[in-house]
């Protein structure tokens, strides 16, 4: 193995970040020549390309007609924080993580609000947490998939129709790449720059019928930021819904939106994304079933993610080295990959444990992870003879 040639192919697009995430295929800057600059985002124009996009998004994601959707500030943690900041304390809360976000919004929970009645149902990296013993009845604050583990929840069958409390959840890496069971879900939130390949700075906030009530009957305790508030005396501003965001957005990133969206119709919607995700993964689930020096992060088949596919290093000689010299290596193989040009952006969450983070949505070229595979092989190698030389 320590004497792997160079791969001949070579991926022709080596973007493979969990966020922001490569651009759709095709894309140039000639996507944004319609944007509407230098104009209000309150004229017409303006109000028509944002409504353009809460349109699209409907119609991809097959959001419920009675469930509103807004362009929210501050990208998918302006959307999270926005809905914990103005729902959360009306009951007690139940904060579920088992990634570095997860684990922030337990944080935000727990040292910034300080609410009293809080649980935190908890796993470490590469599990899911049981989900059985989460109390619906109380507020539920959850990550579809943990982009910094690459573990996802497959479905939404653990919640109940029935519930009392809220469900929050952030779908950032799964939303336009995994099936979201709205009706499960009271909280939905997202940014553009993830599996759409769109640009950071704004979030999507989908609310259900039950959201929108918890909204217009509890006050929270604590001010509000202007940025959060989506109530006056009462009742929903339904203009937030409609396009007439809280404050200004980029309209280049809403055309850069709109752009995306009309990809993502291009290749069959929901079913076409997902598809294109699941086959990216495939690539790479099937190199690790062939290749024992790598293992995916994420312990069991049913939870692997489809966009952040998160690997660590099995050979047992690298995994036998003290936790530093194992990060150390795993850095190295990265470096390399960088250094070739065949991969950029594709080591582990810095919180996470050592190892790759491989994008796999949909504006990833299948192609590209196919020709990433023999490098991966090539650099492991490089890096595995180094340390034989060292020892
Ligand atoms: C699960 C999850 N939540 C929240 C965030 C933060 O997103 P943003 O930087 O768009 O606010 C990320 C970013 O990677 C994420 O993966």
């Amino acid at each position: 193995m320590t004497n792997l040639p160079t791969p001949d192919l070579r991926p022709a697009n080596p973007r493979f970040s969990s966020g922001p995430c490569a651009k759709r295929p095709g894309w140039t800057p000639e996507a944004l020549i319609d944007a509407a600059l230098g104009r209000s985002h309150r004229a017409k124009i303006g109000k028509s390309k944002l409504s353009q996009a809460i349109d699209l998004t409907r119609e991809i994601l097959g959001v419920p007609d009675d469930y509103r959707i807004g362009i929210v500030p501050a990208s998918d943690t302006g959307a999270v924080e926005m809905a914990m900041w103005s729902m959360l304390g009306a009951r007690g809360t139940d904060m579920v993580a088992w990634e570095s976000f997860g684990e922030g919004w337990v944080t935000d929970v727990v040292k910034q609000l300080k609410l009293d009645d809080v649980r935190k149902i908890t796993a470490p990296y590469g599990e899911l947490p049981d989900l059985s013993t989460i109390d619906f009845d109380r507020d539920v604050v959850f990550t579809w998939n943990g982009t910094t583990s690459g573990v996802r929840v497959p479905n939404a069958d653990f919640i109940p129709a029935g519930r009392q409390g809220l469900t929050i959840c952030d779908a950032t890496s799964a939303a336009f790449a995994q099936d979201l069971d709205f009706a499960k879900l009271d909280v939905t939130t997202f940014s553009w720059q993830k599996v759409l390949g769109g640009e950071g700075g704004h979030g999507v906030l989908i609310l259900s019928p039950r959201a929108v009530e918890r909204l217009e009957s509890y006050v929270p305790a604590w001010p509000l930021p202007k940025i959060f508030r989506m109530t006056k005396g009462g009742k929903l501003i339904e203009g937030i819904f409609k396009g007439e965001t809280i404050n200004t957005p980029s309209m280049l990133c809403v055309e850069d939106y709109i752009d995306a969206l009309t990809w993502a119709q291009s290749v069959g919607g929901l079913k076409g994304l997902i598809a294109r995700a699941d086959a990216n993964a495939d690539v790479l689930h099937r190199f690790v079933a062939e290749n024992a020096w790598i293992a995916n992060l994420a312990k069991v088949d049913a939870t692997r993610s489809n966009t952040s596919v998160c690997l660590v290093i099995a050979d047992p000689e690298v995994a036998a080295l003290a936790p530093d010299a194992q990060a150390a290596f795993a850095k190295a193989l990265v470096g390399r990959l960088d250094a070739e040009g065949v991969a950029l952006d594709i080591g582990a969450y810095r919180d996470a444990p050592a190892g790759l983070r491989i994008w796999c949505g949909a504006t990833v070229e299948t192609s590209d992870l196919e020709a990433l595979t023999p490098w991966l092989s090539w650099a492991f190698a490089q890096e595995k003879a180094g340390l034989k030389q060292a020892a």
